[in-house]
């Protein structure tokens, strides 16, 4: 008998789930036979919620008022969250010399005060399911690799990830041992996130084998990642083989980051 167990069976909440990674994720998870629910503040993520018969919430993840009520509608609905999976972010690109104090604000707020505010909302209920039971969560946070490796044009972006992954590892000193925590670090993934930051007419070529003058080195394992990849690696952080594992890093980007 395993010392601690997931709750049964373990609704997993996915925040981002209308398209790209989120979505990958939320797939992921209902192949295995888990429930799960999606949030986003895009209508699209209820087409995604039909495909899979599962729950959606409309959301902002920067609004801590909005992330509560819907996470106590999740739980009212579906049942306790044993899993959270925080995919939802916003890209703002840009030198830092040029880029509006406005795009600095919305990375922050999107990046990792909606982290704060779902790792907030679930981590409590979370917590107080595990206090005196050998019930336990998990909490997968997707940061990015640019929040280990300084990139040209993306500070903000960068700095609200590297904000991401602190807060998601020290929440997961303060919850345990009901709650692990960890972070999911993707490189170039194939999503319309990236499909918006390519020059107009360019084609990934450029991010696979990288731009000197960008002091990016390239992709050693020379493809974009698919979404399921990412998936793969936030689904064995959420479950039971990793049952042992809490306040990591896992990063997945084709070694872009040289490993950092
Ligand atoms: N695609 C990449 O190359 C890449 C690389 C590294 C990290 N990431 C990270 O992975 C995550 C998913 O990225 P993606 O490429 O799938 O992006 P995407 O833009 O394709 O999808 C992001 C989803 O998040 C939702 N979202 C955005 N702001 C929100 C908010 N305030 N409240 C609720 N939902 C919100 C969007 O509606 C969308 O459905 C993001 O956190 C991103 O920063 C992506």
């Amino acid at each position: 008998m395993p010392p601690f167990a997931p709750p049964e069976p373990a609704l997993a909440l996915v925040t981002g789930a209308a398209r790209g990674i989120g979505a990958a994720v939320a797939r992921a998870f209902a192949a295995t036979g888990a429930p799960v629910a999606l949030l986003d503040r895009d209508e699209a993520v209820h087409e995604v919620a039909a495909e899979l018969g599962a729950l959606a919430v409309t959301a902002d993840v920067a609004d801590a008022e909005a992330v509560e009520a819907a996470v106590a509608h999740v739980e009212h609905e579906a049942g306790p969250i044993g899993a959270l999976v925080n995919v939802a972010g916003v890209l703002r690109g840009g030198p830092v010399l040029d880029l509006d104090d406005a795009d600095w604000h919305t990375c922050l707020a999107v990046n990792a005060t909606g982290v704060w505010n779902t790792g907030r909302a679930v981590g409590r209920r979370m917590h107080r399911r595990g206090t005196g039971s050998n019930v336990t969560g998990s909490i997968v946070t997707v940061a990015s690799n640019a929040a280990a490796v300084p990139r040209t044009g993306m500070a903000a972006y960068a700095a609200s990830k590297a904000a991401a992954v602190a807060l998601t590892r020290c929440l997961g000193l303060e919850l345990a041992p009901h709650v692990r925590c960890n972070v999911v670090c993707p490189g170039s993934t194939d999503t319309p996130m990236l499909q918006a930051s390519l020059p107009a007419g360019a084609g990934t070529e450029a991010v696979v084998e990288g731009v000197a003058e960008q002091f990016r080195v390239g992709i050693p394992l020379g493809r974009i990642a698919a979404p399921a990849d990412v998936a793969a690696s936030v689904l064995f952080l959420s479950g039971p083989a990793a049952r042992h594992i809490t306040l990591q890093s896992l990063t997945v980007d084709g070694g872009a980051a040289l490993g950092a």
